[in-house]
């Protein structure tokens, strides 16, 4: 279908609910249930220091490095935001229909990835759970604002790419534990992330064949400013770039694990656009150039300084 009115967010996302309503459906096909509880080694667990008088958390309980021990903390502070996501998840979409079939379905789904960390790292004792338990507390009482309010298509757009860094996160950190149980788990859970990405993938090119320019305009934007959910904790800046230096997420990954794979879904650089998709289309390229140069240098410093330490 051609559409030369510009469409108002209401009447796309009007458009693009029998499109949420087939991959709704495809999600619930494709989606395996899975019981968190089985994941967690609940024998290595005992008690804490407090009420039932165990021992209290000391790093060297931890099995893991300091760096794999904060993105195992990043991961899951981000997944514990949930109630605010939902929130702006149906602030937009709405709660009816498809839309709010799909919303309350992927709450669900989601919900059940932070106890299973929660439960996992607490058993195995690899951070400090007063630390995380404080954490949680601020991050949740800042709440979580989305970059793009009101904005159905760029929010689309940035989902795309968020749950895709997720599933790649979660990967990354499930193998870096060194242990089978938590790479297990991880891998789980990333499986969700990744059926996750497919539905609003598929949404975002129902929204370019509907608005292509707009959609192009809000693809670039969203790529320029992107930054995990997990960007206003405390101290992300300095944790981000322990991940990094972990090799857990970095620019690379991001980008082309992550950025370049979307938009190939999307066909981007083959696509038709008037003249202001056009325009966003250069620029998405230009940005995606400077990233790259960024990315490599920041390997490149990695690379020395591992050099370094291994030498
Ligand atoms: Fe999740
Ligand atoms: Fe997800």
């Amino acid at each position: 279908m051609t559409v030369t009115e510009p469409l108002t967010d209401d009447a796309l996302l009007t458009e693009l609910e029998p499109v949420v309503e087939a991959e709704l459906n495809r999600h619930l096909a494709q989606a395996k249930e899975w019981m968190p509880h089985q994941y967690v080694p609940w024998t290595e667990g005992r008690n804490y220091e407090g009420p039932l008088g165990g021992e209290a958390w000391s790093p060297s309980q931890s099995r893991v490095s300091p760096a794999v021990a904060t993105a195992l903390a990043v991961n899951l502070l981000t997944e514990d935001n949930l109630p605010s996501y939902h929130f702006e998840i149906a602030v937009l979409f709405g709660r009816d229909r498809a839309w709010g079939e799909w919303v309350h379905r992927w709450t669900a789904e989601e919900g059940r990835h932070g106890q299973a960390i929660r439960d996992y790292l607490l058993v195995t004792r690899a951070c400090d759970p007063i630390a995380l338990e404080r954490e949680r507390m601020v991050h949740m009482s800042d709440g979580f604002r989305n970059d793009n309010p009101g904005d159905a298509i760029a929010s689309i757009a940035y989902v795309s790419f968020q749950e895709l860094a997720t599933r790649v996160s979660h990967r990354n950190v499930g193998k870096a534990t060194g242990d089978p149980i938590g790479e297990n788990l991880f891998a789980r859970i990333a499986a969700d992330e990744n059926l996750h990405m497919v539905f609003y993938r598929r949404l975002l090119e129902a929204s370019l064949e509907l608005a292509p320019d707009r959609t192009m305009r809000a693809i670039t934007e969203v790529v320029r400013t992107f930054q995990m959910p997990g960007y206003d904790l405390p101290g992300f800046g300095r944790k981000a770039l322990q991940i990094a230096m972990a090799g857990i997420y970095d620019l690379r990954q991001h980008r082309d694990n992550v950025v370049l794979p979307v938009l190939r879904f999307w066909n981007v650089w083959e696509r038709e656009f008037g003249a202001e998709g056009e325009k966003a289309r250069m620029e998405l390229d230009a940005v995606l150039t400077d990233v790259d140069i960024a990315a490599s240098r920041f390997t490149e410093r990695r690379d020395a300084r591992m050099a370094r330490a291994g030498g």
